[in-house]
């Protein structure tokens, strides 16, 4: 057989069997080649197939990006990711609803043993506290992408403490959390000002037009601002924006009239 496109596509067929069947052939995975396991990763993240339970079989030491969103999985399986210290790209996004059983215990054993995550996305991960965002901030310096939105727990604490160790963060995502102004103004007090393009704040209640007026005074690459349903920011905010020309002008822009 010489034609690899046919080689790759049969190898695929085999591991959609391989998967129909997991419970009866999870032995058998473990001693799998990294590039095989890397097959097996993509497609059992796309069909939500990787759980606390068959995690630790699949996972090996080189695995760079890790998409969970469609997956049903726990902290359990996040304590499996301590043999994964080149990650780089970790996605607990909850697709339908929110995700209670990730906390801060699973985000913590993350930070602690993957120190190269440059984007980590808990869009939704209610029980998520500030605790495990505490611990990412001072263990991995190289984010450049952190979602938090829905998050609800979460407070300034997150901010100040993003904004002291992430000097490379990019695109942050605090929507609908308890951050206030002073969150804001840490974050953009930070090495980080100079280098966020993206900040998505909206249904945030504590914030007012402070906010948004820090991150344009500070932060000269912003290019998408969305602050929609923040019922304390005001026309002041809009004006301020309508001032930017020029290289400044941004992208995307969300508010809410009241
Ligand atoms: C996480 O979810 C949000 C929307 O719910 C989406 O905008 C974002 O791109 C997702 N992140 C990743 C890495 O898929
Ligand atoms: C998530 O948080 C809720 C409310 O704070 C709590 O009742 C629940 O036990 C938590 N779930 C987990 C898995 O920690």
């Amino acid at each position: 057989m010489s034609n690899p496109r046919l080689v790759s596509r049969l190898l695929d067929l085999c591991l959609w069997c391989l998967i129909q069947n997991i419970s009866r052939y999870i032995t058998d995975i473990k001693p799998l080649p990294p590039n095989i396991k890397d097959r097996l990763i993509k497609i059992m993240s796309m069909l939500g197939r990787i759980t606390d339970a068959n995690i630790n079989e699949i996972l090996h030491p080189e695995v760079q990006t890790l998409d969970l969103q469609s997956c049903d999985i726990s902290d359990t399986a996040l304590l499996h990711l301590c043999n994964c210290r080149k990650l780089k790209k970790l996605n607990l996004n909850c697709s339908k609803g929110n995700r209670i059983s990730i906390t801060s215990e699973g985000i913590k054993a993350v930070a602690s043993s993957c120190s190269y995550l440059q984007e980590a996305s808990m869009k939704r991960c209610q029980n998520l506290t500030d605790e495990g965002v505490l611990a990412l901030a001072f263990n991995c310096r190289l984010l450049k992408i952190i979602d938090l939105g829905g998050c609800l727990s979460i407070t300034d604490v997150s901010l100040c403490a993003l904004g002291e160790h992430c000097s490379l963060l990019k695109c942050v995502d605090f929507s609908a959390t308890q951050v206030s102004d002073s969150g804001v103004v840490a974050l953009v007090s930070g090495p980080c000002a100079k280098k966020l393009e993206e900040i998505h704040m909206g249904h945030c209640v504590h914030l007012t037009d402070d906010a948004v007026e820090a991150i344009v005074t500070c932060c000269p690459q912003i290019r998408i601002l969305l602050f929609h349903e923040c019922p304390l920011i005001t026309d002041r905010s809009r004006e301020v924006l309508e001032q930017l020309s020029g290289p400044n002008k941004l992208k995307q822009v969300t508010w809410t009239v009241y």
